[in-house]
């Protein structure tokens, strides 16, 4: 397997970008659906409208019909998640990476390269609290997993961050990106806290966590 190296991003690297982080948020829809089929609410849910429509009825097909329709109607909520998500991307900052990540002095945006192809990204901006750093976008292309390249653009925003002095780095990710999880608690961030990112994701039982690792250069002066 070719070596890979870590880079500034270039314009030329943008539909690639792109693309890669649209993939790794949308393999994510079946371990969703997995995860709503598997929690307790959503299985009392469907255990009520059973017994709801067969109460109605008097009998069970009707009563096991509305919980294959529930089941298959869930999907394409689940699917608009994060699809959603993609498009908000793609339309926000992902629509011009120059601008958002090259051009703002302490943001940045980098890729990872193996044989001449864009096999990973990771971006940082300040984040809304002073002297914090947020990461972003990061995403590296399945044929190229568990080589490190997301340790290394994870060590990268570290770096960048402890050079201008921030105090902080914060991330979110979801509940159901487990590998993701796994990253980042092991480059020492920690789980700071847990929320549903709308109705929908509360509904379809699917929570954004929220992590932070604090650096030792301690609070950025302004
Ligand atoms: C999460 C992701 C970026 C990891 O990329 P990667 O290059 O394969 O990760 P690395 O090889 O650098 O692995 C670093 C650590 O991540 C964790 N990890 C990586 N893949 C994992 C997996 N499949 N299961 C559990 N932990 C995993 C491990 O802790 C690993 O350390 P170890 O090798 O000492 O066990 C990649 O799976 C991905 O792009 N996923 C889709 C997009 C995504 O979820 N992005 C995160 C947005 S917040």
């Amino acid at each position: 397997m070719a070596q890979y190296r870590i880079r500034p991003y270039q314009d030329g690297d943008y539909e690639a970008a792109r693309t890669l982080f649209a993939c790794g948020i949308l393999e994510h829809v079946p371990a969703t659906y997995r995860h709503l089929l598997q929690a307790g609410r959503a299985q009392l849910a469907l255990l009520a409208l059973v017994a709801a429509v067969r109460a109605a009825a008097g009998c069970w097909a009707p009563a096991l019909g509305a919980a294959v329709l529930a089941l298959l109607a869930a999907w394409p909520l689940v699917r608009s998640l994060a699809t959603s998500y993609v498009q908000e991307a793609l339309e926000t900052d992902l629509r011009d990476i120059r601008a958002a990540y090259v051009e703002p002095p302490d943001a940045s945006f980098w890729v990872a390269e193996a044989g001449g192809v864009l096999v990973g990204t990771v971006a940082a901006v300040p984040a809304p609290e002073p002297g914090v750093l947020e990461l972003k976008r990061m995403s590296v292309r399945r044929d190229q997993r568990g080589r490190g390249i997301a340790r290394v653009l994870v060590r990268e925003v570290l770096r960048f961050a402890e050079a201008r002095g921030y105090g902080a780095v914060v991330l979110s990710t979801s509940v159901v990106q487990v590998a993701a999880q796994r990253l980042y608690e092991g480059q020492g961030f920690r789980r700071v806290g847990a929320a549903s990112p709308s109705l929908l994701g509360s509904l379809l039982c699917f929570q954004i966590f929220d992590y932070r690792r604090e650096l030792p250069a301690g609070p950025r002066a302004e």
